[in-house]
């Protein structure tokens, strides 16, 4: 692929980036963007490189993340889909993309991945009150501070974005479900998996018996992985149309909202369907499962978030998977962990 427009994205083997990718490559200008991505394998990087994709190998983990300045300093686009904690690599970034702005005179675009747990309570499952956030209310969240989760890495984005460096939009999905198709999947080499759905389901498999934080109160939004990757597609059109007029800084991805309850009940349901359990409904974790199947992050799945896509809708997104959609995934991600543990 040769053309005008360069992009350089993180992430493209991932769950969300992966979707994210597979809609970039059968874009109607596709053939003007000349896509690096960065991967950790060469395995992985052989095949990507058949979709015309150009590769960096390395991690945001390296101690010299130098390769990342360097390929964001050529870019146009940055997409980012890794660990959206990881501030050495996001400041890296940040540095190449400044470098872009002082050699073009033009602020590049950043698209960051982060994610709705930074609206997250502490309510560990005992109760469904909640602070409703829209991603329209700019200082609401200007006020989260920068101990919230992710807010370590938005808030430098959103300060040099501030400073007329870049044009930064932070994508922050939320609870991601269902399966990607794509020709990374076709490869091989995306992630089909989310993350706390086999969480659950895993611990769930493992006690015999869906399962969930205290009475399973807390409620969270969610959004299916190609509703979700519409959305980045949607502002990466919109951007490049009117850079002016899109507004900057987060843009939530969510359809609906569902409570832990919920979920736990689908699960148990699958486990009797199974003959795993004999019990269709859930119970509260012991104090020893929570450490047990979720170590340290056991209260992020009893909080409440509370999270209104009103920006991308704004623009014309219109996510379609709903609640039901969720829970059949819910059920074939039970079947197939329960497959695998066998
Ligand atoms: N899934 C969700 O429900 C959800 C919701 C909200 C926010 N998020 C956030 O979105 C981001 C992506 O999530 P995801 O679900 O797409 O995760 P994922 O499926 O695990 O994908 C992670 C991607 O990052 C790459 N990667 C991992 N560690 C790396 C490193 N040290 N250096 C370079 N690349 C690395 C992986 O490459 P390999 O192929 O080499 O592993 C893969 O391409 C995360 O920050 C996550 O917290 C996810």
């Amino acid at each position: 692929m040769s053309g005008e427009l360069n992009i350089f994205f993180t992430g493209v083997t991932g769950y969300i980036g992966g979707s994210v990718l597979s809609r970039l490559l059968k874009h109607k200008d596709a053939a003007s963007f000349h896509i690096t991505a960065l991967v950790r394998s060469t395995e992985k990087a052989e095949k990507i490189k058949t979709l015309g994709v150009e590769t960096i190998i390395g991690s945001y983990t390296d101690e010299d993340l130098t390769f990342l300045k360097e390929a964001a300093s050529k870019a146009d686009v940055v997409i980012t889909a890794v660990d959206c904690d990881n501030l050495p690599a996001a400041q890296a970034i940040l540095d190449g993309l400044k470098l872009k702005h002082e050699a073009s005179g033009k602020a590049p675009i950043l698209i960051h991945t982060s994610g709705t747990a930074l609206l997250a309570d502490d309510a560990r499952g005992l109760s469904s009150e909640h602070i409703h956030y829209s991603d329209t209310e700019t200082d609401k969240l200007d006020a989260l501070p920068v101990t919230t989760l992710h807010r370590n890495v938005d808030i430098p984005i959103l300060e040099t974005d501030k400073a007329g460096y870049i044009k930064a939009y932070i994508v922050t999905p939320s609870a991601v479900f269902g399966k990607p198709e794509g020709p990374l999947i076709e490869l091989g080499i995306q992630n089909s998996h989310t993350i706390v759905i086999p969480w659950l389901a895993k611990a769930s498999i493992a006690r015999k018996q869906g399962g969930h934080i205290g009475k399973g109160l807390n409620v969270w939004p969610a959004v299916h992985v190609e509703d979700n990757a519409d959305l980045y597609l949607i502002l990466f059109d919109a951007v490049r149309a009117k850079p002016d007029e899109v507004p900057r800084g987060y843009y939530f991805t969510e359809n609906f909202h569902y409570s832990s309850l919920e979920v736990s009940t689908v699960i148990a349901e699958t486990l009797v369907e199974l003959g795993i359990s004999t019990d269709a409904k859930p119970s509260g974790f012991t104090v020893e499962e929570r450490e047990k199947y979720f170590g340290a992050f056991w209260p992020l799945l009893g909080t409440n978030c509370y999270a209104k896509a009103n920006r991308g809708r704004a623009l014309g997104w219109k996510p379609k998977y709903g609640k039901e959609a969720f829970f059949a995934d819910i059920k074939s991600e039970v079947k197939f962990f329960a497959q695998q543990q066998q």
